[in-house]
């Protein structure tokens, strides 16, 4: 009997570590701060020079940012804005909408990305380009296998390098795996200026979400409401068919 447990226990044990194994490597952790606003001010400039070319924020409106992160309306206009002329647009990227055919993917709106994918894993994402020359644009991703996106912020971190290990596979034999990666050649930041750096975009994105979040709440508070006062008239009435009864 015990030795039937212990056995179910290590089957189930193999198969949480197969299923942990399939969903890729550990995310780095972001410790980000979305109450830290010189962060996401920082961050918000980044994203627009690095990012916002291929990607959209559409549910961010200029104007609600620029409240948010208390951003003057000039500053906004003359250093964010670099795809639109009115400020309660939402963040457009400067991508046709046939842009897919340069990339094999159409570059995602990233305004949920934080909420769907999680701060560490954005973070982690952009820790995780590595050299490939066999992708298109020379660059892979160890959190993302066969990223269409190409490492744009490679001149800030510089290029690094898969690290493979033998590991045995079902069968027993050595397969070469896919194991982290390393830096080979430095960019103009230090690894720690990079960490931060990221850190900032991360943070930017994690709040992009939340304008969408402060919607969907108050969605859920008119929900509420309306059951409450639909339970008292359904109570009152209640009391009033039953009136007679007694
Ligand atoms: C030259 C265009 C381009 C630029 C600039 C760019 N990206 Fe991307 N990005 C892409 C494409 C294309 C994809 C789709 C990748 C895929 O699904 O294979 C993508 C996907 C992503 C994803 C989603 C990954 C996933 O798991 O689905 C994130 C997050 C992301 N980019 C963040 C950023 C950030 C942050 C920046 C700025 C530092 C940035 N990107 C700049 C083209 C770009």
């Amino acid at each position: 009997m015990l030795k039937r447990v212990v056995w179910a226990a290590a089957a189930l044990l193999a198969a949480s570590a197969a299923l942990a194994q399939e969903e890729g490597p550990q995310l780095l952790h972001a410790g980000n701060d979305i109450n830290n606003i010189d962060s996401l001010q920082r961050g918000a400039r980044d994203f627009m020079n690095y990012c916002s070319g291929c990607h959209s924020l559409k549910y961010l409106r200029y104007n609600r940012m620029a409240k948010d992160l208390k951003i003057p309306e000039a500053e906004l206009k003359a250093n964010l804005m670099f795809n639109t002329e009115k400020v309660f647009d939402g963040i457009n990227s400067s991508m046709p909408a046939d842009s897919e055919k340069w990339f094999g993917k159409q570059p995602p709106d990233l305004s949920l990305i934080a909420r769907s994918k999680s701060p560490d894993y954005i973070y982690s994402f952009l820790h995780g380009f590595y050299a490939d020359p066999t992708r298109l644009w020379g660059v892979n991703n160890l959190y993302l296998p066969n990223a269409a996106m190409p490492h744009v912020l490679a001149p800030l971190q510089g290029l690094q390098k898969p690290v493979f290990s033998n590991e045995p596979d079902a069968q027993g034999s050595a397969k070469m795996v896919l194991a982290g990666v390393e830096l080979m050649t430095p960019g103009q930041l230090k690894p720690e200026e990079y960490d931060a750096f990221v850190r900032d975009i991360t943070n930017f994105l994690d709040y992009a979400g939340e304008p969408v979040k402060a919607k969907r709440e108050s969605m859920g508070v008119f929900v509420t409401l309306f059951l409450l006062v639909f339970f008292a008239f359904a109570y009152l009435l209640k009391k009033e068919y039953w009136k007679d009864v007694h």
